[in-house]
């Protein structure tokens, strides 16, 4: 069990929180304020214990100069004091005078954000190289440190590991609900388990379905990796999307689990994207110019039927392109079977959290992590940096 920010005395600390504000960001304008909303009860129940709260993170990437203006965090500390309805100070430096004195004047359950920690990055990787004096410098502004920055957990940074390794540490109540939900869904004995897999490709995947075939009764298969599986099971796939370098990955793994697999049979394609044209064909019958964009009526069943007795289920990635809502009825038909038969799902993984907030109900699943790379380097299994430095109970 991780030490958490409940096993601290918080009260005049200057408790540095590592949070992950890493939002969708157009022109200045916060497309999705989930991951916001996610930090607010630790933020919240750090300043009623009366501590000097200092928030670090890191939107986007930032590699050049003119990557400074779209990933500045300013409009960030203005929505976090409409949800938090209290006035949140901006430290638009990551370092210098001003934040200093901005840090030394903090008076009890006051709330600074610091600028983007990626700001670091401009002139040698600071931040992501974990840049050890950042780290001590950092670590100099706070007595505490709270990780609670759940989505960044698989990077080793500065702003988490480094601090992390210098102050005395717990994680906040985001990290630890992720953690547990986590957990609890892979080391439960209930079966059957089923994995659903979707997205684009199946490089970004092979670990996680190394390490979940193993564990898993059923692996569903849709989303445009499903192409590379059938292609590599002899099919033609057309035009489809296709990830040749895994082609011989898919094959081991239908050849060693192919009575787990299960792949569509069917597809919606279309001639490309933007047509406006579509239909539903068996996979059987495709060729080029078909392109498959959503799973078809009769794998949705096929998928359903190994759904109906499933005790946990993990579902990562979309089943179809469904920001095209011609391409969406996939996924979220698969979403409606889930929640209308109660079935103990965790959604995790890039695109899965937006889909479900497109096209069904949250609150109707067991878990929907805010983490993308985060929560598949757990599924791979790999211990993740930001969770390892903080201290044991
Ligand atoms: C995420 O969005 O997955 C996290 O914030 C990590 O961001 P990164 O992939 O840019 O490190």
């Amino acid at each position: 069990m991780k030490k958490t920010i409940r096993d601290y005395e918080l009260e005049g600390k200057r408790v540095i929180i590592r949070v992950d504000f890493n939002v969708p960001m157009k022109d200045g304008i916060i497309q999705d304020d989930t991951r916001i909303l996610a930090s607010l009860e630790t933020i919240k129940y750090a300043i009623k214990k009366g501590a000097r709260v200092i928030l670090f993170s890191h939107l986007g990437k930032v590699k050049e100069v003119s990557d400074l203006e779209k990933n500045n965090l300013y409009p960030v500390s203005v929505r976090l004091g409409e949800l938090l309805e209290k006035s949140v100070l901006f430290s638009s430096k990551t370092r210098g005078v001003e934040l200093e004195k901005m840090v030394s004047s903090l008076q009890d359950g006051d709330v600074l954000l610091v600028q983007n920690t990626r700001y670091e990055d401009l002139n040698g990787k600071k931040e992501s190289g974990c840049d050890e004096k950042l780290a001590e410098y950092w670590a100099s502004l706070g007595e505490v440190f709270i990780n609670d920055a759940y989505g960044t957990c698989h990077r080793a940074h500065a702003s988490n590991v480094g601090i992390g390794k210098l102050l005395p540490n717990g994680v906040g109540f985001l990290v630890e609900k992720e953690l547990c939900k986590l957990e609890k869904i892979m080391q439960e004995n209930t079966h059957p388990f089923v994995v659903v897999m979707g997205g684009a490709k199946v490089s970004d995947k092979i670990k996680v379905i190394e390490n979940l075939i193993l564990k898993c009764d059923k692996l569903l298969i849709g989303g445009g990796m499903a192409y590379t599986f059938l292609k590599a099971s002899g099919y033609d796939i057309g035009c489809s999307i296709v990830d040749d370098d895994c082609l011989d990955f898919c094959q081991n793994i239908l050849n060693q689990y192919g009575d787990k697999i299960v792949l569509p049979v069917d597809n919606i394609v279309s001639c490309s994207l933007e047509s406006e044209q579509c239909e539903v064909k068996m996979i059987k019958d495709m060729n080029c110019p078909d392109m498959g964009l959503d799973i078809g009526p009769k794998t949705v069943s096929l998928f359903c039927q190994e759904l109906k007795y499933a005790k946990r289920v993990i579902m990562n990635g979309p089943m179809g392109c469904f920001e095209n809502f011609k391409y969406a009825d996939g996924t979220k038909a698969i979403y409606d079977f889930i929640t209308l038969n109660h079935i103990k799902t965790l959604i995790g993984g890039g695109d899965s959290a937006s889909s479900v907030n497109k096209l069904s109900d949250p609150d109707k699943f067991y878990h929907i992590s805010t983490g993308g790379g985060a929560t598949l380097e757990y599924l791979e299994g790999k211990e993740l940096p930001g969770i390892s430095v903080i201290y044991e109970k």
